[in-house]
């Protein structure tokens, strides 16, 4: 994972590089580093911990020339100083950033070795560093060098590089991570995402695998496979990539309260009143599949298992696989199939690894994904954009039930049901209501602050949801949590169950509702501290929480916005880091 930015030029770089890496803490906070040219001379910076530490540690540093800068989420190695990056070569020849993995790192680290390279840390990115330098020695010529690097190389890097001979530029080098370059009348600029380039650059260049080349000044020298080539700026607009928390103390709450425009948004951009706004062509190619397959990880995961249920319910053939396991064992590649590829980012790792497989095979695939331009986004057939704004937070809330209800919406489309728009709609008013009965929920959850285990149980959607909710109470307040659909409790995890673990039902269907409630009793008998969340048209005497009698595939998903309150408000409680969770990253580019 790890966010990288970098500058060549006149730039205000203290500022630029150490706000651009505060940007891209979501892809990784576990320690942070920064290397620029000034006099002549390559400074280096770094530190375990968050880009505040290095803000403490960072001096004055006007008249850079180049500077490069780096967040990161460690793949190899402890996060400590010594593996935070800029890494240099033994010579001090290159200091590089490292997005990405090197697979073959310990067979080129045995290599230079051998040829009396030595390694001060534990990371693959300082063989990366020494792998150019070796090449550089050898031929004398730094484009020519990453080159041979680029060759050498297995896996996946975006690399912003400074030659210690060269102090103005910045080398860059691009496989398989997201890497971007931009340029004004002061310098150029590159970064992992745009985000960081806002106010800096109007313009970008988004880069291909085995792009290469180097940043001075205002100037861009691209080359690919030893040719050089001309770069393609293309315009974003700045309002696609706004992060303000207006007032919120975070992230995940003010997402979560989004959540109402969010699906107005959604609903507006896809149907105008009278008709859907989806490609024509996507709508007539759907309505003639008969079998549609979905891939995804974490919440995009449970999103595209809402999915199946809705093409299930217009009567075609539908799948769901995790992508991680999907992209390692592509068994139903068939090619009659659509794939539908969700990702709130467009950069998960393993989504992609998928998608080059599908491409491979000529499939037909559909992205479904909040960030445009990004490589789910432009390398599908087809692209459905969720509209749902920035989400910062790693834990997605508003992405999850913009994905659900926009392929419930293409659903109506193929089938013609345009009263969808009333279900969107109630669904809306449905929000708002759990918005409005936000403190009952952190009156539940300061009743389970001392709560170390958690079962959630559905049937059906409600399953889903279980599964959805229990993903973020792991992911944001610490708890163990597992899923189970209700009829599985008494096949094993029954044992578990005892005074103090908590169990959370989610129940809206009224033909399953009694199964469920059975369940319940049995999770009471034992002692466990249970919580149901339930739709009104199904709700008891005891109910936790209640939402609005809407349709059960609503009605679950309002119940899902409300356990992402338990959630937050049980980390809120616990005073856990809300919006950069241990461990975490919000957007995960390794497999
Ligand atoms: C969600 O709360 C998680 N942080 C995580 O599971 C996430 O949904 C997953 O990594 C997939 O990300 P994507 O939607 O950007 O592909």
């Amino acid at each position: 994972m790890c966010g990288i930015v970098g500058g060549s030029g006149k730039i205000d770089f203290r500022n630029y590089l150490l706000s651009g890496l505060k940007k891209l803490e979501y892809r990784g906070y576990d320690s942070a580093g920064l290397a620029y040219c000034l006099d002549g001379e390559i400074k280096l910076h770094k530190t375990a911990g968050r880009v505040e530490s290095l803000a403490a540690i960072v001096p004055d540093f006007s008249g850079a020339s180049a500077g490069i800068a780096h967040t990161r989420w460690a793949t190899h190695g402890h996060p400590t100083a010594k593996n935070a990056h800029p890494h240099v070569s033994n010579q001090g020849l290159f200091t590089i950033v490292h997005n990405g993995v090197i697979e073959n790192f310990r067979f080129l680290k045995q290599q230079l070795t051998v040829r009396g390279f030595h390694f001060d840390t534990d990371t693959d990115t300082e063989v990366i560093a020494n792998v150019l330098e070796r090449f550089y020695i050898r031929s004398g010529n730094v484009i020519e060098a990453m080159r041979q690097t680029m060759e050498n190389l297995e896996g996946s890097y975006a690399l912003g590089i400074l030659f210690s001979k060269e102090p103005g530029r910045l080398y860059f080098m691009k496989k398989s991570s997201p890497l971007l370059l931009g340029a004004s009348n002061e310098g150029t600029y590159l970064a992992s995402d745009p985000v960081p380039l806002i106010g800096y650059s109007e313009k970008f260049v988004d880069l291909n695998d085995g792009d290469y080349g180097f940043l001075e000044g205002t100037e861009i020298h691209l080359f690919h496979d030893g040719k050089a080539l001309t770069p393609t700026f293309i315009k974003k607009e700045a309002d696609q990539f706004t992060n303000d928390l207006n007032g919120y103390p975070h992230y995940m709450l003010k997402e979560i309260e989004e959540i109402p425009s969010v699906l107005a948004t959604l609903r507006d951009n896809y149907f105008d009143g009278g008709d859907f706004l989806f490609d024509k062509n996507l709508i007539e190619l759907l309505k003639k599949t008969n079998k549609v397959h979905f891939l995804a990880c974490g919440t995009s995961y449970y999103a595209s298992k809402m999915g199946v249920k809705a093409f299930r319910t217009i009567g075609k053939e539908a799948y769901v696989s995790i992508a991680s396991e999907w992209g390692y064992d592509p068994y139903d590649a068939d090619p009659g199939s659509v794939y539908f590829l969700l990702s709130q980012s467009g950069e998960t790792a393993d989504l992609i690894r998928c998608q080059r497989v599908l491409q491979d095979r000529g499939a037909i695939t559909v992205a479904i994904t909040n960030t445009k331009g990004s490589t789910i986004d432009r390398k599908s057939t087809y692209s459905c954009l969720l509209y749902a704004g920035l989400e910062v937070a790693v834990a997605s809330t508003k992405t999850y039930v913009a994905q659900a209800c926009l392929v419930a919406m293409l659903c109506a489309a193929i089938s013609g049901f345009h009263d969808i728009m009333y279900d969107i709609d109630s669904f809306i008013g449905a929000v708002r209501g759990v918005i409005a009965k936000k403190e009952d929920i952190h009156e539940l959850a300061r009743g389970c602050t001392k709560v170390k285990n958690a079962f959630f149980l559905g049937r059906g959607v409600d399953y889903i949801s279980a599964l959805e909710g229990s993903l973020k109470l792991k992911e944001i307040a610490y708890v163990h949590a597992e899923a189970y659909p209700g009829g599985e409790l008494k096949h094993g995890p029954l044992a578990l169950i005892e005074k103090g673990v908590l169990v959370v039902g989610v129940v809206t269907k009224p033909e399953i509702a009694a199964s469920l409630r059975a369940n319940f009793e049995e999770v009471k008998a034992r002692g466990g501290h249970l919580l149901v969340f339930a739709s009104d048209l199904v709700k008891e005497p005891g109910d936790a929480f209640v939402c609005e009698p809407i349709k059960p595939f609503y009605a679950t998903m309002a119940l899902v916005v409300a356990l992402q309150y338990l959630s937050y408000y049980l980390a809120l409680e616990k005073g856990l880091s809300i919006d950069k969770p241990r461990n975490l990253a919000k957007s995960v580019t390794v497999e």
